[in-house]
């Protein structure tokens, strides 16, 4: 399979594209800054495509000639509060001009489905943490997901509560599931699981919770 890498620099792009490379795909990495890729840009089958996620035609140059597009996008130092969402944007109107159908983009947890069970008590206090401190931010990973869902793309919608630096463990728990405060996940298991949603059917069209057990 060949997919589309936004993100690919990220703590969980990096894990993601060597996960795909190792399992046998090729790997296409849009990334601003390509010198963090290190070695991987000497890959046979990884291809780079430098630019921001901002601008439609370097996310159309990525996505051109793709089976899947992942998005594993974060709002690191100098993204704009829109960026899921424009970029989003882009990433979905370059999938319909090319003919690509298959689209694994990322949000948090604190985005909802009307498929959640109730919240604890511990994730509504993180849910209005996170309004607190990052408002405009969930309003991005709202809107962005709103407008995905929206599409008739095979779209799955991953959503992570806190990520951590632990180890790759390949034990999850995945599904609309009921999170707490101590919720967390690996970058490393993240990238894995959003690698099995890519290669399988069971989460088209589904917005499923990773936690770690
Ligand atoms: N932190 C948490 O606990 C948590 C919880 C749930 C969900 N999430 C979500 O998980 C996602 C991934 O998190 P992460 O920690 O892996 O992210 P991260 O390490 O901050 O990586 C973000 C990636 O997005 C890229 N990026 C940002 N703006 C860009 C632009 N304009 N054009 C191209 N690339 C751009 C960055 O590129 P550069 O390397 O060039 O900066 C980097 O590759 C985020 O969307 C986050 O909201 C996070």
């Amino acid at each position: 399979m060949k997919i589309t890498v936004l993100g690919s620099t990220g703590r969980t792009g990096l894990p993601f594209v060597d996960r795909a490379l190792a399992a046998g795909h090729d790997a296409v990495a849009l990334a601003r800054s390509p010198e963090k890729l290190g070695d991987r840009r000497d890959h046979e089958r990884l291809t780079v495509v430098a630019g921001d996620a901002t601008d439609p035609a370097t996310v159309e140059e990525a996505v051109a000639g793709a089976d899947a597009v992942v998005s594993l996008l974060g709002h690191a130092d100098g993204a704009p509060d829109d960026l899921l969402t424009v970029a989003g944007d882009h990433v979905v109107a370059a999938m319909r001009d090319h003919g690509v159908e298959r689209y694994v983009t990322l949000a948090g947890a604190g985005v909802r489905s009307d498929r959640d069970p109730g919240r604890s008590l511990g994730g509504r206090a993180v849910g209005a943490g996170l309004k607190l401190f990052a408002g405009d931010l969930l309003e991005d990973s709202r809107e962005h997901v709103d407008r995905v869902v929206d599409t008739d793309l095979d779209w799955t919608v991953v959503r992570p509560p806190r990520l951590t630096e632990g180890p790759y463990t390949g034990d999850w728990e995945a599904g609309y599931l009921r999170m707490g405060m101590g919720d967390a996940i690996s970058r490393a298991d993240l990238a894995a699981f959003v690698l099995t949603c890519v290669e399988g059917d069971e989460w088209v069209r589904e917005l499923p919770m990773v936690t770690g057990r």
